[in-house]
């Protein structure tokens, strides 16, 4: 199975601190937006308890959630207990990708799995306290192109640049 993967990391590729995003940038999750809607979006438990009850399930997606716990419920989310079943559970239209969207642990499983053959990297500029990285990526035999730069404004108090990686 082919899999997207999102992600948005600070300079050191940091990417939360108890529990939460670093960061407020409302381009950026407009950008999350745009990309995900429609498709199937996998996380895990605590990236699904990190997101706002009123947020969740995020919208017109399908929502996948990986946890061990066997009595775990996601209202409006389909729980699997092993990343293997993402294959027979994930919608298999395939005008529909997959994104893992996180965190730490996920986005470990699934690169991985060697399953991943997107990737869509919002790089800020700028260093943040975190307790939670991306893991790394050597990024020698993928494709890479920035689909989207945007500078520090009032509403987002960081520059960013997203790059697509393909293979
Ligand atoms: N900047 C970004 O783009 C971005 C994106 C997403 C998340 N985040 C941040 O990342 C942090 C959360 O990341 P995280 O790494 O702590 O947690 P996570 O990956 O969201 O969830 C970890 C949980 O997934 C389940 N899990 C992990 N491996 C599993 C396996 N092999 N089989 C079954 N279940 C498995 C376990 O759930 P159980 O404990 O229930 O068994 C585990 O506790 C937060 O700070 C969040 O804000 C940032």
């Amino acid at each position: 199975m082919e899999l997207s993967l999102i992600v948005a990391m600070g300079k050191h590729r940091e990417i939360g601190k108890d529990n939460d995003l670093l960061w407020h940038l409302p381009r950026d999750m407009k950008f999350f937006k745009e990309t995900t809607l429609g498709h199937t979006v996998v996380m895990g438990r605590k990236n699904w308890e990190s997101i706002p009850e009123r947020f969740r399930p995020l919208t017109e997606r399908q929502n996948i959630v990986l946890t061990r716990n066997e009595d775990f419920e996601a209202e409006g989310a389909i729980v699997i207990h092993d990343f293997d079943e993402l294959s027979s559970v994930a919608e298999s239209n395939n005008d529909k990708k997959c994104f893992i969207i996180g965190g730490a642990q996920v986005y470990d499983i699934a690169l991985k799995s060697g399953q991943v053959n997107e990737m869509y990297v919002t790089e800020v500029d700028e260093t943040f306290e975190a307790d939670t990285y991306f893991p790394f990526v050597d990024s020698s035999g993928w494709n890479v192109e920035v689909v989207l730069e945007h500078e520090a404004d009032d509403k987002n108090p960081y520059s960013f640049r997203v790059k697509r990686f393909w293979r």
